[in-house]
């Protein structure tokens, strides 16, 4: 049954994207992920579950990409609209890093909200001679809330999950040195298939101080700065302001041509004759008759 359910949703996740997470190894670490590498930008995201029984709201995630790529970002529930996305560069020596939400496709704005937290761990292995690499404890990053004040969650204790990713491979967020900084436009972003099953792991305490009991402690690598070949090209405004059509201009009424004098003979009054200047309407009901050339009256 639960084998049914996951096949049916891995492929659910085929149809929205051939690719699936693998295992990987984090050589400098010796911690193991489901992960996924973005073929042409060779970045990647894996992550690692807490053991069946372990704590539901963490896990451990770990973004990678070349040192001369402008950043990679990740969705957790897999699209970019209304999910909680995490976007991280390098800026310097550090790894800079943000949750974002975003209602509609444009710059996504930085998650304010109070629950979901990301703590850097492993640190001292951020790079090696090819990529930088952010590791993180995410807590609570399982739930979130919409602008709307509408609760969104994933299930971290389940088998699958659709994530997403996106990324620039060259242009730099506008202020690198801030978190919540405005970023180009992807130029690249998927959806896959997360394996949650194959993703658990036992040690989850020694997992989350960056240990494992078969691989190797943290290495202090030596930082190798990336190599300064891109001048910063500031990214293109896509969104500048169109105001609206001014579509309703105010289009006064017509004005009422001027009507007749308002005025009524009562029936049996005059209404006409040749001396007569008085008002000719006889009042509903009756009509003007002429009894001679001085004289009308209304019958
Ligand atoms: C550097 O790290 C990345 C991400 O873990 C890996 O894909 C790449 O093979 C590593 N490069 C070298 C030269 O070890
Ligand atoms: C109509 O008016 C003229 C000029 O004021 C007057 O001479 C004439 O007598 C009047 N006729 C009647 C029938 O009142």
């Amino acid at each position: 049954m639960k084998l049914t359910f996951l096949s049916t949703l891995l492929a659910a996740a085929t149809a929205v994207s051939a690719q699936q997470s693998v295992p990987f190894t984090h050589p400098q670490t010796g911690l193991r992920f489901q992960s996924l590498t973005h073929p042409s930008s060779a970045s990647s995201f894996g992550i690692a579950l807490p053991p069946a029984g372990g704590p539901s709201n963490e896990f451990i995630g770990q973004i990678s990409a070349r040192l001369t790529s402008g950043w990679m970002g990740v969705s957790f529930g897999g699209a970019m609209l209304n999910n909680l996305l995490l976007t991280a560069w390098q800026n310097g020596n550090s790894i800079v890093h943000s949750l974002r939400l975003t209602p509609s496709y444009g710059n996504p704005a930085p998650y304010t909200r109070a629950g979901p937290v990301v703590t850097p761990i492993c640190t001292s292995t951020q790079t090696n001679s090819t990529h930088w690499t952010f590791t993180f404890l995410c807590t609570n990053c399982n739930s979130w809330t919409l602008n709307n004040g509408q609760p969104q969650s994933i299930d971290l204790t389940g088998d699958f999950q659709v994530m997403g990713y996106a990324g620039h491979t060259s242009q730099k967020p506008t202020s690198p040195a801030q978190p919540g900084s405005a970023i180009p436009k992807h130029l690249y972003q998927g959806q896959f298939g997360m394996n949650f099953q194959a993703a658990r792991v036992q040690n989850w305490d020694a997992y989350k101080l960056c240990q494992t009991s078969g691989g190797g402690q943290p290495t202090t690598s030596t930082y190798t700065p990336p190599p300064t070949t891109s001048t910063y090209t500031p990214p293109p405004t896509t969104s500048t302001y169109t105001p609206p059509p001014t579509t309703t201009t105010y289009t006064p009424p017509p004005t009422p041509t001027p009507s007749q004098p308002t005025c009524t003979v009562a029936r049996y009054g005059q209404c006409g004759g040749s001396n007569y200047s008085g008002c000719t309407n006889c009042a509903s009901g009756s009509r003007c008759n002429k009894q001679n050339d001085w004289y009308s009256q209304c019958i």
